[in-house]
């Protein structure tokens, strides 16, 4: 059976919006646009929720335009309108949750609403080669860092996390400590290129246990921040010229080593011989590669998503949406809302009467 779905992603500074199908097994994205704010928010150092709003607002008109006229579809040809309802900025979720709910109410077809991580874990169906479930997903984003398994019809189980900042986070404010522009991710990959990952050795956090031990599949990422923060002010009053190029690389090392060994084990222990890596920081290259050399040696099978599907964008919103129709004609109320935090493993309540926010 062909479905199709029109998906609105606002969750944080970019507005994005996609045309999606899925014929059997097989997605294909129709249409896809997105307009990024960061440039904009980059002279804050981060992004700031009312400037966030404002302009989904002012961009979500044209780019729908786009999409449709690309997509060549009518709203007649579409099974739902999907949009990302939790976690996030709620000013920026409820620009795009308003606009699918009145497209839905207008032309007379479902609204479904997405949890923004049910959205990532979703972006691999756009890969060629995505494995069959179950397999185990290392989540690793701006706002989550997550060891998921993912099980047949979109049952989720998390395995592992971060106790303190996400892995994409650490990226930023090491970025912002190197002097470095915001989405720190792509400019510390840059020139992370450039330098030496082993001049200068930072700390791979551990998570330990009140009983002794570590948590063998959780993260710590600020104290790495601290261990750079803390080698950039002595260089700096050293007075010798920040090597921010092996900085970078070697900041970038930590974080690789630590994603690969934990979700290795992870899927090791778990008996899941598939790995999928989602999310902004599976952008990244360094840990693309080491990911791809261990888990070779593990004969652990890996898919990343496609790299313009890591980071945020509405396709990836589509694909969850066609899972959820595919696992059942439902449909979520207009009356749901928008929700800044909302936990993962509650994602069916989207789709009940008694509405959870
Ligand atoms: O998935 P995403 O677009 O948004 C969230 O849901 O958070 O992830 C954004 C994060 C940012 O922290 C950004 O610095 C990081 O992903 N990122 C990268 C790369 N591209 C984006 N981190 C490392 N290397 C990259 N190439
Ligand atoms: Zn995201």
């Amino acid at each position: 059976m062909m479905q199709t779905v029109l998906s609105l992603e606002t969750s944080c500074d970019e507005t994005a919006v996609a045309v999606v199908r899925r014929d059997g097994e097989k997605f294909q994205v129709l249409a896809n646009f997105i307009a990024s704010q960061a440039e904009e928010h980059a002279q804050w150092g981060g992004v700031v929720p009312e400037i966030a709003s404002r302009r989904h607002l002012e961009s979500m008109p044209l780019l729908l335009e786009k999409a449709i006229e690309k997509s060549g579809i009518n709203f007649s040809d579409l099974d739902a309108v999907a949009s990302t309802v939790t976690p996030g900025l709620t000013g920026a979720l409820l620009v795009g949750s308003i606009t699918a709910r009145t497209l839905a109410c207008l032309h007379n077809v479902p609204f479904l609403a997405i949890h923004h991580l049910e959205g990532h874990l979703s972006s691999v169906l756009l890969s060629d080669n995505c494995p069959k479930q179950p397999y185990l997903v290392l989540l690793v984003s701006g706002g989550h860092t997550e060891l998921v398994k993912v099980d047949k019809g979109m049952s989720f189980q998390r395995l592992g996390r971060s106790h303190d900042d996400a892995a994409g986070e650490a990226f930023d404010k090491v970025a912002r400590l190197l002097g470095l522009s915001y989405p720190g991710g792509p400019a510390i990959q840059a020139i992370g290129k450039l330098g030496n990952p082993l001049r200068f050795t930072f700390p791979r956090g551990r998570v330990s246990k009140p009983s002794g031990g570590y948590y063998p599949y959780d993260f710590s990422f600020s104290g790495l921040k601290t261990s750079v923060m803390r080698k950039v002010d002595s260089i700096n009053k050293s007075s010798k010229k920040l090597p921010v190029n092996d900085l970078a690389a070697s900041f970038e090392l930590a974080v690789a080593d630590v994603l690969v060994e934990r979700s290795l084990k992870c899927a090791i222990d778990h008996d899941l011989s598939s790995l999928v890596i989602v999310g902004g920081v599976a952008a990244n290259s360094r840990l693309r590669e080491l990911m791809q050399k261990k888990a070779s040696e593990n004969l652990v099978n890996i898919c990343f998503a496609p790299k313009k599907f890591c980071t945020d964008n509405a396709a990836m919103i589509g694909a969850a949406a066609l899972s959820r129709l595919k696992n059942g004609n439902i449909f979520s109320s207009i009356d749901l809302g928008v929700s800044g935090r909302f936990p993962l493993d509650q994602a069916k309540l989207l789709y009940g009467q008694d509405i959870p926010f």
